[in-house]
């Protein structure tokens, strides 16, 4: 009998919204982790070039490859059954056009089980937009913070041009986004975008009325030193790992471990 995954396809993701039903979405970088959140009943799963902060240590997501998308990619899809899979283009894999982003999202499609990929821009990424889904590759769009242009906006600001703000999911819509992350804008104007477009909206840090929500994974597990305030924790596994890890190094220190139960006769 065949065990193939019978993941969430884009155009069910896209009736969630029509259906009413909130969308829950996460980060997911690597097997163990994204088996869990797979089997809790996530949505989505977005390889996220986050990646590059919450796993490599670094300080923004800009010096992430588009084959470390790929690698991470490659691990959640192996690990995942339902959830719908979105690839991140990160920095450099799109911005010099059309030709650019459908080699690199190809590859995302053709290398992983993602089914779509993620681009960070509305208006001034239209075309791209365009030639992506002309090429039949689903795009999510993302607009208000994006992180990929951190030196631009001068740090992780809020976003408050309501105008811009509504222009550029307008424009995402238009060009065929099927979806769109809302980061970082106040609550109002985040709920004005999603009653004006008729795709999802997806929110981080853009309050409740969004179609659906996303965070890092690492930030809600508390695995990362001072997320941003629109994180909530919903567990603390940085404080278990470092109690089990300094138990460990207690009993090996002091014979408690191993025990005969551990040991071979
Ligand atoms: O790269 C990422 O993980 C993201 C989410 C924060 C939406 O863009």
């Amino acid at each position: 009998m065949s065990s193939s995954p019978r993941r969430l396809t884009v155009p069910q993701f896209v009736a969630l919204k029509s259906q009413g039903k909130k969308i829950a979405m996460l980060t997911g970088y690597d097997y163990p982790t994204a088996q869990l959140i797979d089997a809790a009943g996530v949505d989505a799963i977005l390889v996220g070039d986050t990646v590059g902060v919450v796993v490599q240590g670094r300080e923004n997501t800009l010096p992430v490859t588009l084959d470390e998308i790929i690698y991470h990619a490659e691990m959640v899809g192996r690990a995942t059954k339902s959830a719908l899979l979105i690839g991140d283009l990160p920095f450099g894999s799109y911005q010099l056009g059309v030709s650019q982003a459908i080699e690199s999202a190809s590859r995302i499609l053709k290398e992983t089980a993602c089914q779509a990929v993620k681009l960070e821009g509305g208006t001034e990424q239209a075309a791209v937009i365009a030639g992506l889904t002309g090429a039949g590759i689903p795009v999510m769009a993302h607009v208000g913070v994006r992180p990929q242009s951190v030196h631009q906006m001068g740090g992780y600001k809020v976003q408050r041009d309501e105008s811009q703000l509504l222009i550029d999911a307008h424009s995402a819509e238009q060009a065929g986004a099927f979806s769109i992350v809302l980061e970082c804008l106040p609550s109002a104007i985040a709920a004005k975008i999603t009653k004006e477009l008729t795709i999802p909206t997806i929110g981080i840090g853009a309050g409740v009325d969004c179609d659906g929500q996303v965070l890092v994974l690492h930030d809600m597990l508390g695995l990362t030193d001072a997320p941003p305030r629109f994180v909530k924790q919903y567990a603390d596994l940085g404080s278990a790992i470092q109690k089990a890890a300094a138990q460990y190094c207690k009993e090996v220190r002091n014979g408690e471990f191993p025990t005969a139960k551990h040991a071979y006769r």
